[in-house]
């Protein structure tokens, strides 16, 4: 298939292009560099071994979206995302902008070129604070930041415009917690300024960039009272989005999936094996809640497995010693112009 992978130089992303370029695929990146880095679509080509295309583009204008969608593209996978919660809270318009503006021009643009499969990267964040682990699809959704809104919205925008076009096919997948990075180390996650989430900010201190952790809540009701979260290894993602491009064509409508381990595991069980797969201590301060966050949030993956025949295949150990590897080797991330 040709693929148009929008947000393809992020972290996400990058792994996916990887993957697809393994099984054949020709893909085309599309990303506008807010977040991503020429740097990664170069590393994504040498694993790949292939002269995959680049077009720096954002995925708000029509035109460009026309120009990359008129050559024979046979699916869509849509990364293109502001995706920080907090950031959301303070500059809420940037992020309707960004990822509402920003999906509607896609499905107005694919809409036009007659491209009618879609992948879309959607969040764990759309069940807000859940009633019930683990969570299932059909879990009610809610609204707790902008962040949220937006996923939540272009959700519903995918959706209703699957109930319009018979023909159009869409797989919303809810990520819960990426972490990890490509076994070569050669791509990984590359926060830009200080990381929100824990994983990156794990492996900084580690690396000695950050002297110590806060460990925001040592109080909920969990077994060791830190927060407790399905985190999942971005190979494992990289796979799903493969499984869910390729299976499009067979599938119709819309449908959400949970993309996750099924595990819940606490801060401080991820800062244990943190310590093990690099061999550093973690210095940590248990501080206080951070606001909006959840005591426990973990996915029932069943319906990836009955659906894509997808099911994930690695553990903490190898989430750590991935994230490791690539933070060891890229201490000051990608090269950024
Ligand atoms: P990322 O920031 O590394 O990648 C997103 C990429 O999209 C970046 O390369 C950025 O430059 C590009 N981009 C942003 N706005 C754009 C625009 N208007 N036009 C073109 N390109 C644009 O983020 P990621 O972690 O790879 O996340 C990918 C997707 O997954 C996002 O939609 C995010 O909301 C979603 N998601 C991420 C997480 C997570 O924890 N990483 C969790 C759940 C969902
Ligand atoms: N945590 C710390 N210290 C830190 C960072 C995080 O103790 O410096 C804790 C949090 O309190 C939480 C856990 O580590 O208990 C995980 O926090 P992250 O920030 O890594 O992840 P979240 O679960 O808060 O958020 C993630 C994504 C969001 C998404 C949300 C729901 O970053 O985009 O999952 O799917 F909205």
């Amino acid at each position: 298939m040709k693929i148009l992978v929008c947000g393809g130089a992020g972290y996400i992303g990058s792994h996916t292009c990887v993957a697809l370029a393994a099984r054949g695929h020709e893909v085309v990146i599309f990303d506008n560099l807010s977040n991503g880095s020429e740097d990664a679509v170069q590393r994504v080509r040498k694993l790949s071994g292939r002269p995959l295309a680049f077009v720096e583009g954002d995925v708000r204008s029509l035109e460009s979206l026309r120009m990359v969608l008129s050559d024979g593209v046979d699916a869509v996978i849509h990364f293109a995302a502001l995706k920080s919660v907090s950031e959301s809270c303070s500059e809420p318009l940037a992020y309707f902008d960004n990822n509402i503006c920003g999906t509607i021009r896609l499905l107005q643009a694919m809409d036009g070129a007659g491209v009618r499969n879609l992948v879309f990267s959607s969040s764990a964040t759309v069940y807000g604070d859940p009633q019930v682990v683990p969570i299932h699809e059909g879990a009610v959704l809610q609204v707790t930041n902008p962040y949220g809104r937006s996923k939540l919205v272009a959700e519903d925008l995918i959706r209703d415009l699957c109930g319009a076009r018979k023909d159009f096919n869409a797989t919303l997948l809810r990520y819960f917690n990426p972490v990890g990075a490509h076994p070569s180390g050669l791509i990984g996650e590359d926060p830009l300024g200080t990381p929100c989430n824990l994983m990156p900010y794990v492996s900084q201190v580690a690396v000695g960039r950050r002297p110590r952790l806060n460990v925001f809540g040592g109080d909920y009701s969990t077994p060791d009272g830190t927060g407790v979260r399905d985190y999942i290894h971005v190979m494992d993602l990289a796979d799903a989005h493969v499984k869910a491009v390729e299976q499009l064509n067979s599938s119709s409508g819309c449908q959400a999936i949970n993309l996750g381990t099924g595990h819940g595991v606490s801060v401080l069980e991820l800062v244990r094996a943190f310590e093990q797969a690099s061999g550093r201590d973690i210095p940590y301060t248990i501080v206080d809640r951070r606001p909006g966050d959840v005591a426990a949030c973990w996915a029932d993956p069943s319906k990836a497995f009955e659906v894509l025949g997808w099911k994930a295949k690695y553990g903490v150990r190898a989430m750590c010693e991935d994230a490791w590897r690539w933070q060891l080797a890229n201490p000051n991330g990608y090269r950024r112009h």
